[in-house]
């Protein structure tokens, strides 16, 4: 199959929703990372899109619609505190878990009674979704185990061949995935941090529940390898010194033969010496931005492994810290 890059222009977006329409797959950009959309409600397409990932079946699909007019005709109830929450943070990277209609089939949500719906923050997903007029459940565009696309090359790199289109929508803003959050419970529980901070959330509902990271029966998702590239990862606990340890691995590394690379915040790359450095830029927010990207980079570049500097667990913090333990394999130094 061809696989083709279209800039996002009016014509080319109608010509994307007409394949979402007649039930192909299509690669488009969000302020997260690029997703890989079919129309949820039509099985076949859907089942493209886990063919094309290479994606286990019970992983369930995140819905994306244009307003919360659509959230309606998916969300079988839709309590007050949800109503808070898409006031708040849609569109933008916050995915909401409701109990769901029978027009989302079984195959979006791996057999699940609910349903994670999220209004995306990027005129072109937006533009494709009104286009479309239908609801698009998509994944991250990357094959499974790999790292979350943030470039249009990027999806190019794993889906070529696999998909006929690919919307390219430049870098995607945010870098990380949408937080997720189940309102099906109450107090609501947090299933995975991502671009709303956890804090920021709190601020507008009170308090939530925050799910750890290894309750897989709850988040499906989070059991699977994750967000891995070919090199080895390894990511530093947060401390005062922690570029002391971070030198001494490297060096070990470097002395056994390793191609290695420190993931270090544009402020801190001095403290590495003459050590192979790739900045991640200036604060946490960068470094989400920036990560996986990065990831990958160090792949093309021919390291061997990443050494990724720790953060501290607050803010954005908490979700890149999630990323980290699951692109290192839980490798922490
Ligand atoms: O930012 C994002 O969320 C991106 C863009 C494309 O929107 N999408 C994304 O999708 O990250 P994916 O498939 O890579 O991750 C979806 C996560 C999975 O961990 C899944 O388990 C969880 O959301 N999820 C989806 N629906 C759920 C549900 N009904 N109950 C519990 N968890 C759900
Ligand atoms: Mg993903």
């Amino acid at each position: 199959m061809e696989t083709k890059v279209y800039m996002p222009t009016p014509t080319n977006i109608r010509h994307c929703a007409a394949l979402l329409k007649r039930g192909d797959i299509v690669a488009f950009p969000t302020e997260t990372v690029y997703g890989l959309g079919a129309d949820a409600r039509n099985e076949t397409a859907v089942r493209k899109i886990y063919e094309a990932k290479g994606r286990p079946a019970d992983n369930p699909l995140i819905v994306h619609v244009a307003d919360a007019a659509q959230i309606k005709e998916i969300a079988a109830d839709i309590p007050a505190v949800a109503v808070k929450l898409t006031e708040s943070f849609s569109p933008g990277p916050l995915t909401v878990v409701y109990r769901k209609k029978s027009i989302i089939p079984d195959i979006v949500t791996g057999g699940l009674q609910t349903v994670g719906i999220r209004i995306p923050a990027h005129p072109v997903a937006l533009d494709l979704l009104r286009d479309a007029g239908v609801p698009v459940c998509a994944p991250s565009a990357n094959l499974s185990t790999k790292p979350s696309p943030t470039t249009a090359k990027h999806v190019m790199e794993d889906m070529d061949g696999r998909i006929p289109a690919v919307l390219d929508g430049g870098a995607c803003r945010v870098g990380i995935e949408s937080t997720v959050i189940d309102v099906t419970t109450d107090p609501p529980r947090i299933l995975r941090k991502g671009g709303i901070p956890v804090e920021e959330i709190v601020r507008v509902i009170g308090d939530v529940g925050v799910v750890r990271s290894d309750s897989t029966a709850l988040c499906p998702g989070m059991k699977y390898k994750h967000y891995a590239p070919k090199a080895e990862v390894l990511f530093s606990a947060y401390y005062d010194d922690m570029h002391s340890t971070i030198c001494e691995y490297y060096d070990k590394l470097k002395t056994s033969g390793k191609n290695p690379v420190i993931l270090a915040l544009a402020p801190r790359a001095k403290l590495y010496g003459s050590r192979a450095v790739m900045t991640v830029g200036a604060d946490y927010r960068a470094y989400a931005h920036n990560l996986f990207a990065d990831l990958r980079l160090a792949d093309e570049k021919g390291y061997t492994v990443v050494i990724a500097e720790g953060v501290e667990p607050k803010g954005i913090g908490e979700s890149l810290i999630n990323r980290l333990i699951k692109s290192s394999g839980g490798q922490i130094i």
